[in-house]
């Protein structure tokens, strides 16, 4: 089975055509980056002019790349930006109805959460632990079998992109931060880390999300402690001109990745897991690949990531978690709108 996954969630224009929920016969993305950098961040309405601008050139190419016949069209219906979701939901349901194929609209996180297994074959682990790391989520999700979700920890703020994002643009390093700070951190050896923050809510069950705590991640604090950092130092500036931006950037990263690692740590000690599954642009980030495969050799339980290009948004991940939730779509989908706070597992 053929399907066409389309994804405007956010700041990709992607489109790709999977075979059978594994194999991936095109993908094509096209990012908006450049637009929103003069922003430090995306801006909706943009972002839902370039989709409409872009998503008919992308679907296009997706599909003559793959060359084959599609038996059905899938689309990303939320969680992300309204004006954007609205510009993907609508193609797709032009296109469902010119191919006369069912409409299956997906939940952009749970797809997330299938990209390791894109271009891969062999059994899908179950039960397992998810962990989605992306710019506007960080989620525990155990799966007692696939495709069925539970959320047993979340961020109780920022999401771990957004902590990046935000700091890179603190200390004037540009947009998106991940992957800036990222390559930057690498460049320093030392050890001499700045003790940031670790981003530990209370014990007990959080009042904000109803879930258990220590399972649970705060950034605010450690942004807060960034931003105190830089202003007791003498500014940016300053720090940049005594070569401080690396061991600060490391220091941050490190303390982001102990949270995540340190939580997953715990979600593994308590949930009988058979693998930990990663998917989200944050999961690109070498240094917190490093720290969850550690945390899954001492739980005993294997890793799975995703390749880097399907990290981050793509068509492919929508397209292929369709093919494993075909049996909730049909004609009724045509009548689908989006969700823009839509959870996982909802
Ligand atoms: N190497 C990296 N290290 C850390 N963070 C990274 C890296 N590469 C990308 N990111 C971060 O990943 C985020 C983008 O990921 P993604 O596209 O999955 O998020 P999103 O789709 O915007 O959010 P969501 O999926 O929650 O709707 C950005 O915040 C970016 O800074
Ligand atoms: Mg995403």
């Amino acid at each position: 089975m053929d399907i066409l996954g389309i994804e405007t969630s956010c700041d990709e224009t992607a489109a790709a055509v999977v075979r059978d929920g594994r194999k991936v016969l095109s993908s094509v993305v096209y990012t908006q980056i450049p637009l929103h950098k003069p922003y430090g961040g995306v801006v909706p309405e943009l972002a839902s002019r370039a989709h409409i601008e872009k998503i008919r050139e992308v679907v296009r190419e997706a599909l003559d790349r793959a060359g084959t016949k599609i038996d059905a069209v899938a689309v990303t219906y939320g969680p992300g930006l309204a004006p954007a979701l609205i510009v993907g939901l609508n193609a797709a349901k032009g296109i469902a109805m010119a191919l006369d194929v069912p409409l299956i609209c997906i939940n952009h996180l749970e797809a997330h959460l299938h990209t390791p297994f894109l271009d891969t074959e062999g059994e899908i682990p179950e039960p397992a632990l998810g962990l989605v790391v992306s710019g506007g989520h960080t989620n525990w999700v155990y799966m007692p079998k696939y495709g069925v979700y539970e959320t047993i920890g979340q961020t109780l703020d920022d999401a771990a992109g957004e902590a990046f994002d935000k700091a890179a643009k603190l200390l004037g390093l540009g947009y998106p931060g991940g992957p800036i700070i990222d390559k930057i951190a690498k460049t320093y050896e030392g050890k001499d880390y700045i003790p940031f923050p670790k981003g530990r809510p209370r014990e007990g069950v959080s009042a904000l999300c109803g879930l258990e705590a220590s399972l649970c991640v705060s950034f605010s604090g450690l942004k807060t402690a960034l931003l105190r950092y830089v202003q007791q130092n003498g500014g940016t500036a300053k720090l940049a001109e005594d070569g401080e931006i690396p061991r600060i950037v490391a220091s941050y990263q490190e303390a982001i990745v102990g949270a995540l690692a340190d939580r997953t740590a715990t979600a593994l000690s308590r949930h009988a897991a058979k693998a930990l599954v990663v998917g989200g642009g944050v999961s690109l980030n070498g240094r917190l690949r490093l720290a969850l495969k550690e945390t899954c050799d001492k739980a005993k339980v294997p890793l799975y990531t995703a390749k880097p290009c399907y990290c981050g948004d793509n068509g492919a991940m929508i397209a292929a978690l369709a093919y494993f939730r075909r049996n909730v779509s049909g004609a009724e989908a045509l009548k689908a709108d989006v969700h823009p706070s839509l959870e996982v597992g909802e």
